[in-house]
Protein backbone atom coordinates (compact mmCIF):
# COMPACT_ATOMS: atom_id res chain seq x y z
CA UNK A 1 0.00 0.00 0.00
CA UNK A 2 1.17 4.12 -0.65
CA UNK A 3 2.50 5.71 1.94
CA UNK A 4 0.31 9.14 1.77
CA UNK A 5 3.01 12.01 2.16
CA UNK A 6 1.85 16.08 2.89
CA UNK A 7 4.42 18.17 0.87
CA UNK A 8 5.47 21.42 3.10
CA UNK A 9 7.09 23.92 1.38
CA UNK A 10 5.58 24.63 -2.50
CA UNK A 11 8.73 26.74 -3.40
CA UNK A 12 11.27 25.55 -6.54
CA UNK A 13 12.31 22.21 -4.43
CA UNK A 14 8.41 21.48 -3.08
CA UNK A 15 8.01 21.46 -7.23
CA UNK A 16 10.89 18.91 -7.78
CA UNK A 17 9.57 16.87 -4.49
CA UNK A 18 6.11 16.55 -5.97
CA UNK A 19 7.65 14.86 -9.50
CA UNK A 20 9.09 12.88 -7.39
CA UNK A 21 6.20 11.98 -5.09
CA UNK A 22 3.77 11.67 -8.70
CA UNK A 23 6.60 8.98 -10.02
CA UNK A 24 6.62 7.05 -7.04
CA UNK A 25 5.16 3.44 -6.95
CA UNK A 26 5.15 3.77 -3.07
CA UNK A 27 3.99 7.06 -2.66
CA UNK A 28 1.04 9.02 -3.23
CA UNK A 29 0.18 13.33 -1.97
CA UNK A 30 -1.72 13.51 0.69
CA UNK A 31 -1.82 17.56 1.14
CA UNK A 32 0.28 20.64 0.06
CA UNK A 33 0.98 23.08 3.28
CA UNK A 34 2.33 26.50 2.74
CA UNK A 35 2.60 29.75 4.20
CA UNK A 36 1.56 31.13 1.69
CA UNK A 37 -1.47 29.68 0.95
CA UNK A 38 -1.53 30.81 -2.89
CA UNK A 39 1.20 28.91 -3.50
CA UNK A 40 -0.05 25.48 -1.58
CA UNK A 41 -3.77 25.93 -3.67
CA UNK A 42 -1.60 26.11 -6.95
CA UNK A 43 0.72 22.99 -6.25
CA UNK A 44 -2.54 20.89 -4.71
CA UNK A 45 -4.10 21.52 -8.17
CA UNK A 46 -7.75 20.25 -7.06
CA UNK A 47 -6.03 17.49 -6.33
CA UNK A 48 -5.39 17.13 -2.44
CA UNK A 49 -6.44 19.58 0.19
CA UNK A 50 -3.92 22.53 0.86
CA UNK A 51 -4.11 24.81 4.43
CA UNK A 52 -1.37 27.15 5.76
CA UNK A 53 -0.31 24.78 8.47
CA UNK A 54 0.41 21.45 8.58
CA UNK A 55 -1.69 20.70 11.55
CA UNK A 56 -4.91 21.28 9.31
CA UNK A 57 -3.97 18.55 7.27
CA UNK A 58 -2.53 16.05 9.34
CA UNK A 59 -4.89 13.60 9.98
CA UNK A 60 -4.65 10.34 7.75
CA UNK A 61 -0.73 11.21 6.71
CA UNK A 62 1.99 8.60 6.95
CA UNK A 63 4.54 11.20 6.56
CA UNK A 64 5.77 14.72 5.70
CA UNK A 65 8.67 15.92 3.37
CA UNK A 66 9.89 19.39 4.60
CA UNK A 67 10.96 21.86 1.61
CA UNK A 68 10.79 24.93 3.37
CA UNK A 69 12.74 27.58 3.85
CA UNK A 70 15.81 26.42 6.52
CA UNK A 71 14.28 28.97 9.02
CA UNK A 72 11.25 27.15 9.01
CA UNK A 73 12.73 23.44 9.20
CA UNK A 74 12.67 23.54 12.96
CA UNK A 75 9.34 24.33 13.72
CA UNK A 76 8.00 21.96 11.01
CA UNK A 77 9.75 19.17 12.19
CA UNK A 78 8.94 19.44 15.81
CA UNK A 79 5.31 19.78 15.09
CA UNK A 80 5.26 16.41 12.70
CA UNK A 81 6.95 14.77 15.06
CA UNK A 82 4.89 15.64 18.11
CA UNK A 83 1.94 14.35 15.97
CA UNK A 84 3.87 11.29 15.25
CA UNK A 85 4.59 11.65 11.36
CA UNK A 86 7.90 10.96 10.11
CA UNK A 87 9.79 13.13 8.60
CA UNK A 88 12.08 13.19 5.18
CA UNK A 89 13.92 17.28 5.29
CA UNK A 90 15.42 19.12 3.02
CA UNK A 91 19.37 19.99 4.07
CA UNK A 92 20.16 21.95 5.92
CA UNK A 93 19.21 20.19 9.33
CA UNK A 94 18.61 23.17 11.00
CA UNK A 95 19.48 26.61 10.96
CA UNK A 96 21.74 25.79 14.06
CA UNK A 97 23.17 22.99 16.20
CA UNK A 98 21.30 23.90 19.27
CA UNK A 99 18.04 23.11 17.21
CA UNK A 100 19.71 19.93 15.46
CA UNK A 101 20.02 18.12 19.22
CA UNK A 102 16.75 19.22 20.04
CA UNK A 103 15.33 17.85 17.08
CA UNK A 104 17.41 14.26 17.74
CA UNK A 105 16.04 14.00 21.15
CA UNK A 106 12.59 14.71 19.98
CA UNK A 107 13.22 12.25 17.32
CA UNK A 108 14.16 9.85 19.98
CA UNK A 109 11.65 10.54 22.51
CA UNK A 110 8.58 10.50 20.13
CA UNK A 111 10.04 7.30 18.24
CA UNK A 112 9.83 9.15 14.62
CA UNK A 113 12.17 8.35 11.94
CA UNK A 114 13.70 12.14 11.23
CA UNK A 115 16.01 11.90 8.29
CA UNK A 116 17.71 14.63 6.05
CA UNK A 117 17.35 14.16 2.58
CA UNK A 118 20.95 14.89 1.20
CA UNK A 119 20.11 13.82 -2.44
CA UNK A 120 23.95 13.99 -3.17
CA UNK A 121 24.14 10.72 -1.55
CA UNK A 122 22.36 9.05 -4.49
CA UNK A 123 24.80 10.19 -7.68
CA UNK A 124 25.17 7.46 -9.37
CA UNK A 125 28.99 7.73 -9.74
CA UNK A 126 29.54 8.01 -6.49
CA UNK A 127 28.96 4.58 -5.23
CA UNK A 128 31.10 3.60 -7.74
CA UNK A 129 33.90 6.03 -6.54
CA UNK A 130 33.37 4.56 -2.93
CA UNK A 131 33.86 1.28 -3.82
CA UNK A 132 37.52 2.18 -5.76
CA UNK A 133 38.12 3.41 -1.82
CA UNK A 134 36.92 0.77 -0.12
CA UNK A 135 39.44 -1.56 -2.33
CA UNK A 136 42.10 0.56 -1.92
CA UNK A 137 42.11 0.69 1.90
CA UNK A 138 43.06 3.32 4.81
CA UNK A 139 42.28 7.11 3.33
CA UNK A 140 45.44 9.34 4.52
CA UNK A 141 43.81 12.31 2.68
CA UNK A 142 40.66 12.84 0.77
CA UNK A 143 40.66 16.41 -1.25
CA UNK A 144 37.73 18.02 -3.11
CA UNK A 145 38.03 20.69 -5.51
CA UNK A 146 35.09 22.86 -6.66
CA UNK A 147 34.74 25.69 -8.76
CA UNK A 148 31.72 27.02 -10.56
CA UNK A 149 30.68 30.30 -11.59
CA UNK A 150 26.87 30.83 -11.11
CA UNK A 151 24.60 33.61 -11.47
CA UNK A 152 21.78 32.99 -8.55
CA UNK A 153 20.54 36.44 -7.80
CA UNK A 154 18.57 36.58 -4.76
CA UNK A 155 19.36 35.59 -1.47
CA UNK A 156 22.57 33.90 -2.12
CA UNK A 157 24.28 36.78 -3.36
CA UNK A 158 23.26 38.91 0.04
CA UNK A 159 24.07 36.34 2.67
CA UNK A 160 27.34 36.36 4.30
CA UNK A 161 28.91 32.65 4.07
CA UNK A 162 27.15 31.56 0.75
CA UNK A 163 29.39 29.02 -0.27
CA UNK A 164 30.07 27.36 3.09
CA UNK A 165 26.38 27.71 4.03
CA UNK A 166 24.44 26.75 1.05
CA UNK A 167 26.65 24.44 -0.60
CA UNK A 168 29.43 23.11 1.23
CA UNK A 169 26.97 20.48 3.14
CA UNK A 170 26.67 18.53 0.25
CA UNK A 171 30.28 18.07 -0.22
CA UNK A 172 30.93 17.64 3.61
CA UNK A 173 28.31 15.10 3.95
CA UNK A 174 29.83 13.50 1.19
CA UNK A 175 33.21 13.13 2.87
CA UNK A 176 31.46 11.65 5.71
CA UNK A 177 29.67 9.13 3.59
CA UNK A 178 33.15 8.28 1.84
CA UNK A 179 35.36 7.85 5.19
CA UNK A 180 33.07 6.09 6.88
CA UNK A 181 33.98 8.34 9.92
CA UNK A 182 33.35 11.66 11.80
CA UNK A 183 34.99 14.63 11.78
CA UNK A 184 36.42 16.28 14.86
CA UNK A 185 38.50 19.53 13.90
CA UNK A 186 38.38 22.03 11.51
CA UNK A 187 40.40 25.38 9.90
CA UNK A 188 38.73 27.33 7.10
CA UNK A 189 39.80 30.02 5.68
CA UNK A 190 37.13 31.70 3.97
CA UNK A 191 37.43 35.01 1.75
CA UNK A 192 35.80 37.01 -1.32
CA UNK A 193 37.83 37.42 -4.25
CA UNK A 194 38.42 40.96 -5.98
CA UNK A 195 36.12 40.40 -8.60
CA UNK A 196 33.14 38.32 -6.28
CA UNK A 197 29.56 39.24 -7.38
CA UNK A 198 28.49 38.20 -3.70
CA UNK A 199 28.27 39.80 -0.62
CA UNK A 200 29.89 37.33 1.36
CA UNK A 201 32.63 35.31 0.85
CA UNK A 202 31.99 32.96 -2.04
CA UNK A 203 35.70 31.26 -1.45
CA UNK A 204 36.93 28.94 1.33
CA UNK A 205 39.75 26.61 1.83
CA UNK A 206 38.77 24.34 4.52
CA UNK A 207 40.98 21.60 6.23
CA UNK A 208 39.17 18.42 8.18
CA UNK A 209 40.82 16.59 10.88
CA UNK A 210 38.56 12.80 11.13
CA UNK A 211 38.73 10.60 14.27
CA UNK A 212 40.98 8.17 12.11
CA UNK A 213 43.34 10.67 11.49
CA UNK A 214 42.56 11.25 8.08
CA UNK A 215 42.47 14.80 6.61
CA UNK A 216 39.91 16.27 4.66
CA UNK A 217 40.93 18.99 2.71
CA UNK A 218 37.72 21.12 0.70
CA UNK A 219 39.05 23.86 -1.49
CA UNK A 220 36.44 25.73 -3.38
CA UNK A 221 34.96 28.95 -4.90
CA UNK A 222 31.40 29.93 -6.25
CA UNK A 223 32.54 32.90 -8.40
CA UNK A 224 35.65 31.14 -10.40
CA UNK A 225 35.65 32.32 -14.02
CA UNK A 226 36.99 29.86 -16.98
CA UNK A 227 37.94 26.60 -14.99
CA UNK A 228 34.56 24.90 -13.74
CA UNK A 229 34.27 21.59 -11.89
CA UNK A 230 31.14 19.55 -12.17
CA UNK A 231 28.64 20.65 -9.19
CA UNK A 232 29.57 17.42 -7.38
CA UNK A 233 33.46 18.67 -7.53
CA UNK A 234 36.52 16.84 -8.11
CA UNK A 235 37.72 14.40 -5.70
CA UNK A 236 40.76 12.28 -4.92
CA UNK A 237 41.33 9.72 -2.32
CA UNK A 238 45.13 8.63 -1.27
CA UNK A 239 45.77 5.57 0.32
CA UNK A 240 48.77 3.34 1.01
CA UNK A 241 47.50 1.35 -2.17
CA UNK A 242 47.18 3.80 -4.56
CA UNK A 243 44.78 7.22 -5.56
CA UNK A 244 40.94 6.69 -6.36
CA UNK A 245 39.51 9.70 -8.37
CA UNK A 246 36.19 10.72 -8.72
CA UNK A 247 35.32 14.11 -11.15
CA UNK A 248 31.73 14.28 -9.84
CA UNK A 249 30.63 13.13 -13.47
CA UNK A 250 32.05 16.34 -15.41
CA UNK A 251 31.28 14.57 -18.87
CA UNK A 252 28.22 12.48 -17.96
CA UNK A 253 26.24 10.73 -17.29
CA UNK A 254 25.42 12.88 -13.82
CA UNK A 255 22.53 12.12 -11.74
CA UNK A 256 19.69 14.56 -12.40
CA UNK A 257 18.58 16.71 -9.29
CA UNK A 258 15.21 14.12 -10.12
CA UNK A 259 16.88 10.89 -9.99
CA UNK A 260 18.54 11.81 -6.64
CA UNK A 261 15.10 13.04 -4.57
CA UNK A 262 13.59 10.12 -6.48
CA UNK A 263 16.18 7.48 -4.98
CA UNK A 264 16.36 9.60 -1.39
CA UNK A 265 12.61 9.10 -1.34
CA UNK A 266 12.48 5.33 -1.83
CA UNK A 267 15.35 5.36 0.98
CA UNK A 268 13.51 6.64 3.51
CA UNK A 269 10.20 4.56 2.47
CA UNK A 270 12.54 1.80 2.61
CA UNK A 271 13.38 2.90 5.98
CA UNK A 272 10.29 3.21 7.19
CA UNK A 273 9.03 0.09 6.03
CA UNK A 274 11.69 -1.56 7.22
CA UNK A 275 12.15 0.22 10.47
CA UNK A 276 16.00 0.25 9.86
CA UNK A 277 17.75 3.38 10.53
CA UNK A 278 19.26 5.14 7.70
CA UNK A 279 22.38 6.54 7.09
CA UNK A 280 21.02 9.96 7.03
CA UNK A 281 19.36 10.12 10.23
CA UNK A 282 18.90 13.08 11.97
CA UNK A 283 21.50 11.58 15.00
CA UNK A 284 24.11 11.62 12.36
CA UNK A 285 23.53 13.99 10.24
CA UNK A 286 23.93 16.65 12.91
CA UNK A 287 27.67 15.91 12.10
CA UNK A 288 27.38 17.21 8.49
CA UNK A 289 26.06 20.43 9.66
CA UNK A 290 28.68 20.08 12.45
CA UNK A 291 31.30 20.65 9.80
CA UNK A 292 29.73 23.20 8.24
CA UNK A 293 28.64 25.19 11.12
CA UNK A 294 32.38 24.71 12.52
CA UNK A 295 33.67 25.53 9.62
CA UNK A 296 32.03 29.19 9.78
CA UNK A 297 33.18 29.60 13.13
CA UNK A 298 36.89 28.73 12.40
CA UNK A 299 36.58 31.22 9.31
CA UNK A 300 35.28 34.03 11.72
CA UNK A 301 37.12 33.78 14.25
CA UNK A 302 40.65 32.61 12.09
CA UNK A 303 41.16 29.57 14.82
CA UNK A 304 40.92 25.93 14.66
CA UNK A 305 37.83 24.87 15.96
CA UNK A 306 37.14 21.33 17.91
CA UNK A 307 33.94 19.68 16.63
CA UNK A 308 33.20 18.37 20.38
CA UNK A 309 33.61 21.87 21.94
CA UNK A 310 30.76 23.25 19.92
CA UNK A 311 28.29 20.39 19.89
CA UNK A 312 29.06 20.78 23.62
CA UNK A 313 27.93 24.55 23.52
CA UNK A 314 24.75 23.46 21.48
CA UNK A 315 24.27 20.99 24.02
CA UNK A 316 24.26 23.13 26.87
CA UNK A 317 21.99 25.85 24.85
CA UNK A 318 19.95 23.07 23.34
CA UNK A 319 19.24 21.44 27.09
CA UNK A 320 18.53 25.09 28.07
CA UNK A 321 15.88 26.00 25.41
CA UNK A 322 14.15 22.98 25.16
CA UNK A 323 10.95 21.34 26.65
CA UNK A 324 11.30 19.68 29.72
CA UNK A 325 10.98 16.05 27.97
CA UNK A 326 13.26 16.74 25.40
CA UNK A 327 15.73 18.07 27.70
CA UNK A 328 15.58 15.31 29.83
CA UNK A 329 16.76 13.13 26.82
CA UNK A 330 19.42 15.33 26.00
CA UNK A 331 20.62 15.77 29.79
CA UNK A 332 20.32 11.49 29.46
CA UNK A 333 23.31 10.83 26.57
CA UNK A 334 26.40 10.06 28.05
CA UNK A 335 28.25 12.48 25.99
CA UNK A 336 27.18 14.48 23.11
CA UNK A 337 29.30 12.33 20.34
CA UNK A 338 28.15 9.14 22.23
CA UNK A 339 24.30 10.67 22.18
CA UNK A 340 24.54 11.12 18.24
CA UNK A 341 26.11 8.11 17.57
CA UNK A 342 25.66 5.22 19.64
CA UNK A 343 21.93 5.77 20.79
CA UNK A 344 20.79 7.74 17.63
N1 LIG B 1 19.02 19.14 -2.28
C1 LIG B 1 19.30 20.14 -3.10
O1 LIG B 1 20.07 20.00 -4.03
C2 LIG B 1 18.62 21.47 -2.87
C3 LIG B 1 18.58 22.42 -3.90
C4 LIG B 1 17.93 23.63 -3.65
C5 LIG B 1 17.35 23.88 -2.41
N2 LIG B 1 17.44 22.93 -1.42
C6 LIG B 1 16.84 23.18 -0.09
O2 LIG B 1 15.41 23.11 -0.20
C7 LIG B 1 14.80 24.01 0.73
C8 LIG B 1 13.81 24.90 -0.01
O3 LIG B 1 14.51 25.67 -0.99
P1 LIG B 1 13.71 26.39 -2.19
O4 LIG B 1 14.76 26.83 -3.15
O5 LIG B 1 12.59 25.51 -2.66
O6 LIG B 1 13.09 27.66 -1.43
P2 LIG B 1 11.81 28.50 -1.89
O7 LIG B 1 11.95 29.83 -1.24
O8 LIG B 1 11.61 28.42 -3.38
O9 LIG B 1 10.56 27.71 -1.24
C9 LIG B 1 10.37 27.59 0.15
C10 LIG B 1 8.86 27.59 0.44
O10 LIG B 1 8.69 27.35 1.85
C11 LIG B 1 7.59 28.15 2.26
N3 LIG B 1 7.65 28.34 3.71
C12 LIG B 1 8.53 29.09 4.42
N4 LIG B 1 8.27 28.97 5.74
C13 LIG B 1 7.24 28.10 5.87
C14 LIG B 1 6.51 27.58 6.97
N5 LIG B 1 6.84 27.91 8.22
N6 LIG B 1 5.48 26.73 6.73
C15 LIG B 1 5.16 26.39 5.47
N7 LIG B 1 5.82 26.86 4.35
C16 LIG B 1 6.82 27.71 4.57
C17 LIG B 1 7.74 29.45 1.48
O11 LIG B 1 6.51 30.17 1.44
C18 LIG B 1 8.16 28.91 0.11
O12 LIG B 1 7.05 28.65 -0.72
C19 LIG B 1 15.94 24.76 1.42
O13 LIG B 1 16.21 24.17 2.67
C20 LIG B 1 17.12 24.57 0.48
O14 LIG B 1 18.38 24.58 1.14
C21 LIG B 1 18.03 21.74 -1.64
Amino acid sequence: MSLRAVLVGAGAMGAQWLDAVAASPDVELAAVVDLDGAAAARAARDRVPWATTLSAVADGADFVIDATVPAAHFDITACALRLGLPVLGEKPLTSNLPQALSLAALSELTGTLFAVSQSRRFELGLAAFKKQIVALGTVGSLTTEFYRGPRFGGFRETMEHPLLLDMAIHAFDTARFLLDDEPVRVYCDAYNPPWSWYAGDASANAVFRFASGARYSYTASWCSTGYDTSWNGNWHAHTAAGTASWDGDLAGPASSLQETISASLAAFVAALRSGQRPPTRVHRNVLSLAMVLCAVESASTGQPVLVDDALAAAHAAAVAAAPPDVAAVLRGWPSVRAGLLETG
